[in-house]
């Protein structure tokens, strides 16, 4: 083992839910799965251990056992099979790649993500939020959902790829969305045959990603041929170069521009409609909001230095985020025998670790299940163990 600790290694597996011989405990996750996951860690704590059909899964609801995964033993980890799924679609961005290439392109994409530069996508962001919200009429009913997701949408268009046409923007969606649905439904399906074989479903997810590829290869091949560089994401990663001078290939700018489109559209639409629905049902929370925005704004446009001046905005966030997290569950796979809370995880076992798990902890967050930004006031992000939240 390449992690030996000077604790004795326990014989066995974590202790977990019991589950049938052959789908082990897939009905289970497959009928309501955040119960699933909830369930196993209030029950068996912080290290337990499930099957799903062949696979042995362990679940680390510890912060210090989160951290050992994560941080301390990352290099004899990689993603777990649930992440690899996406590569036909993702291909070697930043979530789905591996070691020195996952360094490399991190290396170079860093940049582009420095505190400054993002901010400096503010005045956009705040553009593009009037532009939505122009078109929304007191007392109406809205799909807050769909709103938020094309407002973020439009936002990563923008901001990636200095995309505004919306005929691109539709494009682009829509033949982004016939391959994940496509891929997903790969992913759900029980008889899962290679992707070379020549399937109708195969060949249809093959027909979907080439026209997704020949679109997105079309954004980049305008956004290099532009005379002056923008200051799109895109524009950054054509000029990142490493120390030795190379650049990304084209086609590893695509696999990052899908990758940073996906991670960046989904989530920040979620955490916006969910904290929409539980302001919804919390009056008094959208009230003090509400007063924070009319003493800071005065019913102006934000912009980038109003945030350290709207503590209850982010609590807000903070909350919703907590209560239902955008990305409910990571994964990784051991690439060999390792140690983990005094078990043994053998290669090729999977290490989930879960959000809504670990938000429901009633150690850190008491009354988890309450919608309560007031909780984050007093400094209780500083408080609580770094991989808590
Ligand atoms: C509320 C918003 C967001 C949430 C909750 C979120 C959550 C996460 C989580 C949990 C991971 C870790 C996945 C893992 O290691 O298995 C991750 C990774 C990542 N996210 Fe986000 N994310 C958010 C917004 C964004 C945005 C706006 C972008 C880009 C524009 C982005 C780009 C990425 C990338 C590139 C990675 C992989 C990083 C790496 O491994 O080097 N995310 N995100």
């Amino acid at each position: 083992m390449d992690n030996t600790r000077a604790a004795p290694i326990r014989r066995g597996l974590p202790p977990g839910p019991k589950g049938t011989w052959i789908r082990g405990n897939l009905r289970q996750f497959s009928d309501q799965r955040l119960k699933f996951f909830l369930d196993v860690g209030r029950t068996y704590g912080d290290l337990s251990s499930f099957r799903f059909g062949p696979r042995r899964i362990f679940l680390a609801t510890d912060s210090d056992l989160i951290e050992q995964v994560l941080v301390t033993d990352a290099k004899h980890y990689i993603k777990h099979f649930g992440a690899r799924a996406y590569k036909p679609v993702l291909g070697n961005g930043l979530v789905t790649s591996e070691g020195e290439f996952w360094l490399r392109q991190r290396r170079l994409s860093q940049p582009a993500f420095l505190k400054n530069r993002v901010l400096s996508y503010a005045p956009m962001m705040t553009q593009l939020t009037d532009r939505m919200l122009s078109h929304w009429r007191p007392g109406e009913l809205m799909d807050v959902h769909f709103e938020f997701s094309s407002l973020t949408s439009a936002i990563a268009l923008k901001t990636l790829f200095d995309l505004d046409d919306p005929g691109d923007r539709e494009r682009f969606t829509e033949t982004l969305r016939l391959a994940f649905d496509l891929m997903s439904a790969r992913f759900r399906s029980l008889l899962r045959l290679p992707t070379w074989l020549p399937t109708p479903a195969n060949l249809r997810l093959k027909r979907a990603v080439a026209e997704l590829f020949q679109v997105v290869d079309g954004f980049i091949a305008q956004g290099r041929a532009r005379k002056e560089p923008g200051d799109d994401l895109l524009s950054r990663l054509v000029a990142a170069q490493d120390d030795d001078g190379t650049r990304m290939t084209a086609r590893q700018l695509r696999d990052e521009m899908m990758t940073l489109y996906l991670a960046g559209h989904e989530t920040t639409a979620l955490t916006l409609s969910w904290a929409w629905y539980l302001l919804s049902q919390h009056p008094a929370a959208e009230e003090k909001l509400v007063a924070e925005w009319q003493r800071v704004l005065g019913g102006r446009t934000p912009n980038a230095d109003d945030l350290p001046n709207l503590p209850y905005t982010e609590a807000v966030l903070t909350e919703a985020m907590r209560v239902y997290p955008p990305v409910y569950l990571i994964g990784r796979e051991a690439t060999c025998d390792l140690e983990l809370g005094g078990y043994r995880v053998k290669k090729g076992y999977t290490v989930f670790m879960s959000q809504w798990v670990n938000h429901r902890d009633p150690k850190y967050f008491p009354d988890p299940e309450a919608f309560r930004p007031e909780r984050w006031e007093n400094g209780l992000a500083r408080r609580i163990p770094k991989y808590a939240y």
